[in-house]
């Protein structure tokens, strides 16, 4: 809805660009315009004065610590909802009836198992092989197998495509890790939940009976809802922009893993525990605050700061609550534990994170929990790209149903050299 206008003067040539007010959150200055009526671009490098799209799906106000999906809070999803409820919402944009809910459950489950031919794929991998790896090639050959729903201008065949890649992506992270320890792959049991069936993929073996542990279950279901998507973080927007191009869903998908890796991103999970094990003890966390402080150290606090919360994650509170019960529950004495408390405890009250805003996000404490529940570091952010597949996803038919949706082509401020004619080489 544009029924403002912002006037910018260039030349002594008066533009006017229209303001769009959305349902809450910051205006916006339509620019797409602008390059035509100004022969200007906009500069704004890691994006962090512009909106790349309009969407429904999430909502973040980092100076509130609010993060809303479909309107309802992180909080109350994560207390009274589950991760089945949270993707039916997030892919339909309503809260499902019991029988909305039960019939989605069942198709998810009806998807769970992958083509017998992928688990000849894995062999090609060595046993050492970090597990997001694995994913990037298992996930970007799904496009190899399942043809019939690659069709992106088809809504039924993307409808498929995104129950198979929520369905699928559990069995596959599973398959990875029993790769890495030279286990047996297990096959779904669609009689247990969307986690609890993860659980078993994962930790049970072929020779004995596995019990899912309601209380890890209940902590990894929502540790699933609270990763489930996060407006337009980088790994979403590799989705976005792959998906512009009519790239097919499992390679979107593919792409958004990758970028979700990096340890600036998904990968800071995985680089928080190990930091925290490196720290050790209480008493070195100066040593490591003062570090982080030091402008000539590369070396940053995994798991603190966040390019949009300025105030805190909602995410990590919840989650530092989930730390608590699942230790209590599992009776798991982990000393890393302290560590984090007493560091956030201090960083919180270091007039340097204080000035720059720097506090625990969602990647410091979920290590804590996944590995009392057994993970190795090397699966956290395996299951960091397991709860956000239904985010990519959701984001991905969203852009691709916007009827305004172009590729994505960013221009840039060229700094190069002018044009010159080439040397011979005899000349050189
Ligand atoms: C996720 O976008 C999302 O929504 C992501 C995510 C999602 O759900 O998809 O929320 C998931 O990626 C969470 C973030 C996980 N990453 C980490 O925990 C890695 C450590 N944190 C950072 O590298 C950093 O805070 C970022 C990348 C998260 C945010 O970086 P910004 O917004 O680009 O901020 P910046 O790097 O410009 O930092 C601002 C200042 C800098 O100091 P100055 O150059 O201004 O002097 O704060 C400093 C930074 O040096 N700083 C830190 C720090 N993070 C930023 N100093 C010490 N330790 C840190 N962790």
């Amino acid at each position: 809805m544009a029924d403002k206008a912002v006037t910018l003067t260039i030349d002594n040539q008066a533009i006017e660009l229209p303001i769009i007010t959305g349902t809450v959150g910051p205006d916006v200055i339509d620019i797409r315009k602008l390059y035509a009526q100004s022969d200007r671009f906009t500069f704004d490098p890691g994006f962090t004065s512009t909106a790349s799209c309009e969407s429904q799906l999430t909502y973040i106000d980092g100076d509130q610590g609010v993060l809303l999906h479909r309107g309802y809070s992180i909080e109350q999803l994560s207390e009274e909802s589950s991760f089945m409820e949270v993707s039916y919402l997030l892919l339909n944009g309503e809260l499902p009836s019991k029988a909305e809910l039960k019939d989605f459950s069942y198709t998810i489950s009806r998807h769970t198992m992958l083509h017998e031919q992928l688990a000849t794929f894995y062999r090609g991998f060595r046993r050492d092989a970090h597990p997001m790896a694995i994913m990037c090639g298992v996930v970007g050959a799904l496009s190899a197998f399942y043809h019939d729903s690659t069709d992106i201008s088809d809504p039924q065949q993307r409808t498929i495509a995104s129950h198979r890649l929520i369905a699928k992506m559990p069995t596959i992270a599973a398959m990875a890790y029993k790769y890495s320890v030279g286990q047996p792959f297990m096959y779904p049991d669609n009689s247990l939940s969307y986690t609890g069936n993860f659980l078993r993929m994962t930790f049970g073996v072929p020779a004995e009976h596995y019990e899912v542990n309601p209380v890890v279950e209940q902590a990894l279901d929502r540790i699933f809802t609270l990763h489930a998507d996060h407006e337009q973080n980088a790994s979403t927007s590799t989705v976005r922009l792959a998906g512009s191009s009519g790239a097919n869903p499992f390679a979107c998908i593919a792409a958004g893993i990758a970028c979700l890796w990096g340890p600036a991103h998904g990968g800071a999970n995985e680089a928080a525990l190990n930091m925290l094990r490196e720290i050790g003890t209480p008493d070195k966390i100066p040593h490591y605050i003062a570090r982080a402080k030091d402008k000539n150290d590369p070396f940053r606090l995994m798991g603190f700061g966040h390019r949009v919360y300025k105030n805190y994650d909602p995410r990590a509170t919840v989650m530092q609550k989930t730390v608590r019960e699942v230790l209590t529950a599992l009776n798991v004495k982990d000393p890393i534990f302290e560590v984090a408390m007493q560091l956030e405890e201090m960083a919180l009250n270091d007039p340097y994170f204080i000035e720059k805003k720097l506090f625990p996000n969602v990647d410091f404490y979920s290590g804590i929990i996944l590995s009392a529940i057994g993970f190795p570091t090397t699966m956290f952010t395996v299951l960091f790209a397991l709860a956000r597949t239904v985010g990519w996803v959701a984001q991905w038919n969203e852009m691709i149903s916007d009827p305004g949706q172009k590729i994505g082509r960013p221009r840039q401020l060229y700094t190069g050299p002018a044009q010159r004619d080439y040397v011979p080489l005899s000349k050189r």
